[in-house]
């Protein structure tokens, strides 16, 4: 079975409601031809309700790039996954690296978000991703899989692969220019799909989708998508513009088998 490629922006903090309302526009249209794509926008709190609402009859995944596992309660500037489901969010990145360094995010707390966002119907892209020093100690591997592993234990056991998305995001990679090479891509996905195999059985590690994310931009999308384990791509700086990111959608299109 193919699994369907995605093609996920991070807008990261971005955009006013006007930008984001015309970024949403024009996106539409042009998303609407890309068939066999999902195409996916992850936003500011302040824009998800507008983006939802004009996505909501598109194919286009509307979603933000954090939420607390909590429902509710006394958790000060914490929106938790109800509340987005209330607005028409339908994903959530998970884990990003800037959320794991700059706000304090351990692998515990990622786990119990992503486990909420499957549990809620909240479909979570978790991010895992080693940084420079770690990789040059020979330490990618212990990295990653450490993080996939503690989000696999507090998944529910019956999470089908359908319900989660991964993303392979070398933090020296993230806003550097400096991209993963497609064997580096190729290389760190397919271990981590069979560690999916080996903690969750094969069918789920067919079916789940693994996206690689860092410095993806038009000149090397192809190539990323090109191994046969990169579903996709989590893309920051050049999702910001609808003309580049619809550049790397289509990459993403050609990967797609056609019926004749
Ligand atoms: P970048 O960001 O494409 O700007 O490197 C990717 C990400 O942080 O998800």
């Amino acid at each position: 079975m193919a699994r369907k490629p995605m093609m996920a922006a991070n807008w990261k903090m971005n955009k006013t409601l006007r930008e984001a309302q015309e970024y949403t526009a024009a996106l539409l249209p042009r998303a609407a031809d890309a068939e066999g794509v999902d195409v996916a926008v992850f936003v500011p709190f302040t824009c998800l309700h507008e983006v939802a609402r004009m996505a909501e009859d598109s194919a286009v995944i509307a979603g933000v790039q954090n939420f607390y596992f909590e429902d509710s309660g006394a958790f000060t500037g914490e929106v938790s996954a109800p509340m987005l489901l209330d607005v028409g969010a339908r994903g959530a990145i998970v884990g990003h690296s800037e959320r794991r360094e700059l706000f304090c995010e351990t692998d515990d707390v990622v786990a119990r978000k992503a486990a909420r966002a499957v549990e809620a119907g909240l479909l979570p892209i978790v991010c895992v991703g080693e940084t420079k020093e770690e990789r040059d100690a020979g330490g990618m591997w212990e990295k990653c899989s450490g993080q996939v592993r503690r989000v696999m234990e507090e998944l529910p056991d019956d999470t089908g692969g359908e319900s989660i998305v991964f993303a392979y995001e070398p933090i020296w990679a993230i806003g550097t220019g400096d991209t993963a090479t497609p064997d580096d891509c190729q290389d760190a996905i397919g271990r981590i799909r069979e560690l999916l195999e080996e903690l969750q059985g094969d069918g789920f590690a067919e079916e789940v989708r693994i996206l690689y994310g860092g410095s993806v931009k038009p000149d090397n999308v192809a190539d990323t998508m090109a191994q046969e384990d990169v579903d996709g791509a989590l893309v920051g700086g050049a999702s910001l513009e609808v003309e580049s990111f619809m550049e790397l959608v289509e990459a993403a299109r050609q990967t797609v088998p056609s019926d004749e």
